[in-house]
């Protein structure tokens, strides 16, 4: 399923790229992270979901 239609972004590129990118789970870093920039910004709110739900996971492991 598409996160970020401007970007062509899954919520798996989008988990996985949280995931990695220990120490900031902001949304607009993890963009910056898979080399792009918001556009529309429709999907910044899905991807904070995602971000916010893996740093949940890694802190509590
Ligand atoms: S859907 Fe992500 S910037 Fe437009």
């Amino acid at each position: 399923m598409y996160v970020c239609v401007c970007n062509g972004l899954n919520e798996n590129t989008v988990r996985e790229a949280a995931r990695k990118n220990k120490g900031s789970f902001s949304a607009v870093k993890v963009y910056e992270t898979l080399g792009v920039k918001p556009q529309c910004g429709m999907c910044l709110c899905d991807a904070q979901n995602i971000c916010n739900t893996e740093k949940q996971n890694a802190e509590s492991s």
